[in-house]
């Protein structure tokens, strides 16, 4: 057996080296004022502390103003009016004995009123700087009304397409989910988290959920500690790392457990491992759905469990106020499981200046939607869109003749959107269609909707829809799903596009006029059988309010597309899951050659030919892979070196390449590192990203594009949970995508 480098368990994957949420200094005076407040409280007032009720409607209603002047609630979430959120707090500081601020809460996933595209999206830019920008401004706004706590970043690992919820995350890879998750704990939270524009983020949904079993929501999943570690958990590291202010446990059980009573995950992992000092929330009624899980006889049991496990704040459902208190008087529940959730959730309320500033003076803020907002949600949306095909068709001269923009998508303020949208207004988005219009004139173009919806199966808009073709010299058009065709408990068994949209597609194409296709889409559908019958695609997802005019500039070249696939794209639903980090197995699958169903004679008796690891029907590779994505110039990759092609654990590898702007257009270009460790204590995925670089290229421009590895990079934890770096050989990659590249191999010596 080889020795291993063992490193600390500490020292998790990504470690973000930014100061934690909490600076040491202002730690000790915030610990000590804790500490005499805890003293001051009574049992009822604690267990108020470790509640929160969602409250949106503008009247405050009798039993929660009663319940916040006994000091029985310590959140309010949904309150987005802030007059009303200043009264719910009036009545906590000024009417309740104590006077402890309320902390409240909105789910601001990609924006509050200002919508940026879907995180899915916003990871195909690989560019944590505008996610941070797109956290920061979305912070400024629910500000503005009192919200104080919002529950993203969402860093669920998302290999399933089917799993609706892929649209809130960051996609399947934990690299990247790490650097775009850090970068929204910080956007939220931004430099000082007692400034009133600061509100606390939430990692969630801690931990595994998104690897629900076949892709079903709320489902049950099965991940080994090592795949946790190796796969899932890394994302939730940086978020702590980061300085995230809470975690938010998530529905599903992991191997028997659910996260919401796993004292594996809330405590080991999270407190004795990581450190971590905020709180945690249960998400929604987890807590009281343990019964369900059938890991609980009945409520009061849920309660027990997730307070011992480490849930510091029960979302909604009412088992901590309703059963906490006869844990604790009966002996049963130390007092030491409430004082330690509710100094937690104190400090937390105390780093966000609540004691001091409790009231949100809301003219002190920007309006919302404003200008300088907009213009980051398009950047935002210019940079999260992916070209996946160009038969040089693309960009298109705004001299293009007449234009049919066909597809109920190009022009519905609703469905731009996305999912997760709870304060976004549909009379704010800008659609394609107008953006197109404005962009080329009005009667330039020749719009119908050709179905009314996604999900329509009715074909009586399609003969307006060839007649616009026909009448057209190129054609637009807008497919894709609906927004509540994905997000919370929308999976679909067959991601396929709804309704009779590819049968228009079918009766277009017969017109013989260019087509480029806009897919918009929460989550990688299938389109296989499409590709060959368009042009061009460009891979827009639901861009957000400003996703129009994004689309508009890179269908006409006023921008070029950069954007990179976070997720596989499958051909088909079947080879689910299908990821790029993958093991090898002991029969690879042959990419480029294997056994096809059709090859096989008729009554062929069992045979072993091309017994590898694939699909007789469907192969094993995606219709795009992970990283992918084209521009409207080309960027040739060469001239990969190494400093060397040996390095000790302590010693750092430069890994070089050349790119070159080959083409007319200035665009940018993402760098992509990969590394693959050959032989280890564990089978190891056949390549890993481990960075990326954003960079921009005028046409005939080369770049030097230097990466640092260092041995900690390469660290994985091994079959005895060890975090370790072995010496041995490893590939190396330089890419544009996690399929190709530029390859040389290197070796970490004792
Ligand atoms: C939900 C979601 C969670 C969300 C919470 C509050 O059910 O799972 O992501 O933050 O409720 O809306």
């Amino acid at each position: 057996m080889k020795k291993a480098l063992v490193t600390s368990l500490l020292l998790l994957p990504f470690v973000i080296l930014t100061e934690p949420g909490f600076s040491n200094s202002n730690n000790d005076i915030i610990a000590a004022k804790v500490s005499t407040l805890l003293e001051k409280m009574t049992l009822d007032e604690k267990i108020g502390q470790m509640v929160q009720v969602s409250s949106a409607e503008e009247q405050i209603p009798s039993e929660i103003k009663e319940n916040i002047r006994k000091g029985q609630i310590g959140s309010i979430l949904n309150q987005v009016n802030v007059e009303t959120t200043n009264e719910l707090q009036r009545l906590a500081v000024e009417e309740s004995r104590l006077g402890i601020p309320l902390i409240m809460a909105r789910d601001v996933i990609h924006g509050f009123r200002t919508i940026f595209p879907i995180p899915l999206a916003q990871a195909a830019t690989w560019n944590p700087a505008i996610v941070k920008k797109g956290a920061r401004v979305a912070a400024v706004e629910a500000a503005s009304v009192g919200i104080r706590w919002t529950f993203a970043p969402m860093i669920d690992i998302s290999r399933d397409p089917r799993w609706g919820r892929i649209a809130e995350s960051f996609g399947e890879d934990p690299y990247l989910s790490s650097i775009l998750g850090a970068a929204m704990v910080e956007g939220f939270q931004g430099d000082d988290l007692s400034k009133p524009d600061a509100i606390a983020a939430c990692a969630k949904h801690f931990a595994g959920y998104g690897a629900a079993e076949g892709g079903r929501d709320y489902n049950s999943t099965f991940l080994s500690e090592n795949l946790l570690r190796n796969v899932y958990l890394p994302p939730f590291k940086a978020a702590a790392d980061a300085g995230a202010a809470t975690f938010m446990s998530s529905f599903n059980d992991n191997d028997g457990i659910p996260a919401t009573g796993s004292k594996f995950l809330l405590r080991t992992i999270l407190r004795d491992e990581w450190g971590f000092e905020g709180f945690v929330v249960s998400d929604w009624s987890s807590i009281t759905e343990m019964v369900n899980h059938g890991f609980c006889a009945d409520e009061r049991e849920a309660a027990f469990k997730a307070a011992n496990a480490g849930v510091n704040m029960e979302m909604v459902s009412s088992s901590y106020r309703e059963h906490l208190k006869d844990w604790v008087e009966s002996g049963e529940l130390p007092i030491a499981v409430i004082d330690e959730a509710v100094k937690h959730v104190l400090r937390v309320k105390f780093e966000l200046g609540l004691f001091e500033s409790p009231y949100t003076d809301a003219s002190k803020f920007p309006a919302l939607v404003n200008e300088a907002h907009l213009k980051t949600a398009k950047e935002a949306a210019v940079q999260s869109i992916v070209m996946l095909k160009n038969d040089n068709i693309l960009p298109l001269s705004k001299d293009v003749g007449k234009v049919a923009v066909i597809g109920s998508l190009a022009n519905d303020k609703v469905e731009q959107l996305g999912t997760w949208i709870f304060d976004g207004r549909p009379e704010d988005t800008r659609t394609a269609l107008s953006a197109i219009q404005e962009l080329i004139g009005k009667s330039k173009v020749n719009f119908t909707v050709g179905t009314e919806n996604s999900r329509s199966k009715d074909k009586s808009g399609f003969s307006a829809a060839i007649e616009a073709v026909k009448n057209s010299d190129v054609v637009l058009l807008f497919l894709g799903e609906e927004a509540i065709l994905s997000g919370e408990a929308h999976s679909r068994a067959d991601i396929s596009l709804p309704g009779v949209q590819k049968e228009l597609l079918h009766e277009i194409s017969k017109v013989k006029k260019p087509i480029v296709l806009v897919l918009m889409a929460g989550r990688p559908v299938t389109f296989a059988d499409l590709v060959e019958q368009v042009d061009a695609i460009l891979y827009a997802w639901h861009p957000g309010t400003m996703g129009g005019p994004a689309i508009a500039d890179i269908l006409f070249g006023l921008e070029s597309p950069s954007g990179k696939l976070p997720v596989t794209f499958p051909k088909h639903v079947g080879q689910i899951p299908l990821y790029y980090s993958h093991n090898n197995t002991g029969r690879p699958a042959d990419a480029n050659s294997w056994v096809s169903m059709d090859s096989v004679a008729v009554h062929a008796r069992q045979f072993s030919d091309g017994s590898n690891s694939n699909y007789m029907d469907i192969g094993s590779m995606p219709l795009f892979p992970f990283g992918f994505g084209l521009s409207y110039t080309d960027f040739v990759y060469e001239n990969l070196k190494l400093s060397s092609n040996k390095i000790s654990m302590n010693e750092i590898l430069e890994v070089s390449a050349d790119v070159t702007n080959t083409g007319k257009i200035a665009a940018a270009e993402i760098v992509q590192l990969y590394t693959r460790d050959i032989a280890a204590d564990i089978t190891r995925p056949i390549k890993e990203l481990k960075g990326f670089q954003r960079i921009s290229l005028k046409p005939g421009e080369k770049q030097a594009v230097v990466f640092k590895l260092k041995a900690d990079d390469l660290a994985f934890y091994n079959s005895r949970m060890e975090f370790v770096t072995e010496p041995g050989l490893f590939h190396v990659w330089i890419a544009k995508n996690s399929q190709e590249g530029l390859m040389a191999e290197f070796e970490i010596i004792e």
